[in-house]
């Protein structure tokens, strides 16, 4: 028999009050029967819809429902579940635990768990079609999306309310366990592995409230290195400044000037597997910098300016083992000049980006990229979501390491 995914690995389900509470009981369930550890976490309103005791006896394990269980007497707390989780799946969740997911309260077993699980959260929705769509709900959902939490949507279908092709309805148990496998299969494949990643613009003071900067808003960067998380690195993200969300479970590290970027990148160098350089750093410095704000008056004419040290440079030569992923943004001749760059640069992979279209490239959503490999082959410049092509950068990386 084909060994499933989901052997031996850890599942924390947590299950709120809603009417299809009960339809949790069948996953959790499946679960079990395909080799998971499953370990339920239910809220209190939860156990008025099933008892915590059908959960006990199809996943032969202890079930939390109490936050104030005396701890020494429980096999489980709120603290202890999340350990050694793999996911953590919340199915279904209602309204009110995603609002106090995305609000970050801990009131109860679950929204407290919810706070300490370091792993994947996936959240399975399911309400009367009303609540699914009262902003609310959507700007909750998009906290959490924008933290990094997976949300499986709900299904358009007859609700127990009695309304008929509604969106609001729990997916079907084989629906979730798919998803699931599908996601814990991806999970795997950089798991163990450290992936360093740099991303936005670096900015350079000409005193202390002026500075050169660049268009780069980050997205780039922040999406590989959701990615790379999502598939089970340890991702370390050093961003220049931006106005995006850290990625969920990265560990980041921010920093401003092309000096800066260059010393984190060398101090975390080394526990790399592989290093993703999306950052756009500044070429040039000014030479001199004023530490107060320079008055209209005293403002030279020209401002001299240094060369920036070049830290993909600096990570060829002081690399071991890891792979180098460089970015090139280029308006003319983009996959010559890429090219040349990378092999200069000793890279594994370039992709370069054409930014002479004002739809694409800095601070767009899209991007029009070509992967250019160590053996020099071009692919042909094709539109991607920059999201799509983290996923392209991630399983080649995958690939590499694997
Ligand atoms: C019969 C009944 C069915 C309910 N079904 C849902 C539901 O499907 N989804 C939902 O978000 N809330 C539903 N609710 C409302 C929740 O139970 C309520 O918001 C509760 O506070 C949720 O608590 P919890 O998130 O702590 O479990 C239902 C309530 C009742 C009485």
């Amino acid at each position: 028999m084909v060994k499933s995914i989901l052997e031996g690995k850890t599942v924390v389900l947590g299950v709120s009050g809603g009417i299809a509470s009960y339809k949790a009981v069948d996953l959790a369930s499946k679960l079990t029967q395909e080799g998971a550890t499953v370990k339920v976490v239910m809220t209190a309103n939860a156990t008025k819809f099933v008892g915590s005791i059908t959960f006990q006896a199809v996943t032969h394990q202890p079930v939390l429902t109490n936050l104030f269980e005396d701890s020494s007497q429980s096999a489980i707390s709120h603290v202890s579940i999340c350990k050694d989780a793999d996911i953590f799946i919340v199915a279904p969740a209602t309204a009110n635990i995603i609002a106090k997911a995305a609000h970050g309260l801990a009131d109860d077993a679950l929204s407290t768990a919810l706070l300490t699980a370091s792993c994947t959260i996936v959240m399975v929705p399911a309400m009367n079609s009303q609540m699914w769509l009262n902003k609310a709900t959507q700007h909750n959902l998009n906290v959490l999306k924008n933290r990094g939490i997976q949300i499986i949507e709900p299904e358009v279908g007859r609700l127990a309310c009695g309304d008929e092709q509604a969106k609001g309805r729990f997916p079907e148990t084989e629906f979730i366990l798919n998803y699931m496998k599908d996601f814990l299969g991806k999970v795997q494949s950089l798991r163990g592995k450290t992936i360093l990643i740099t991303a936005g613009g670096t900015r350079e003071p000409i005193d202390s409230v002026r500075f050169i900067g660049n268009r780069s808003s980050g997205k780039m960067g922040y999406a590989i290195a959701k990615a790379a998380k999502t598939k089970g690195a340890n991702v370390i993200l050093i961003s220049g400044p931006t106005n995006l969300q850290p990625p969920f479970g990265v560990s980041m590290v921010y920093v401003e000037t092309a000096q800066q970027m260059l010393q984190a990148v060398i101090n975390n160098l080394s526990q790399a597997d592989a290093v993703v350089m999306t950052a756009a750093v500044s070429d040039f410095r000014p030479a001199m910098k004023s530490n107060k704000k320079i008055k209209k008056e005293s403002m030279p004419s020209s401002i001299e300016l240094e060369l920036n040290p070049d830290i993909l440079e600096a990570i060829s030569n002081k690399k071991d083992k890891q792979l180098v992923i460089g970015f090139a943004a280029e308006t003319d001749n983009v996959l010559e000049n890429a090219t040349k760059k990378l092999k200069k640069k000793k890279l594994d992979l370039m992709v370069a980006n054409d930014v002479s279209h004002p739809d694409f490239g800095f601070d767009s959503d899209f991007i029009l990229a070509a992967f250019i490999s160590d053996y020099g082959q071009q692919g042909s410049l094709e539109k991607y979501r920059k999201t799509e092509l983290a996923e392209k950068v991630v399983e080649w990386i995958a690939s590499k390491l694997a």
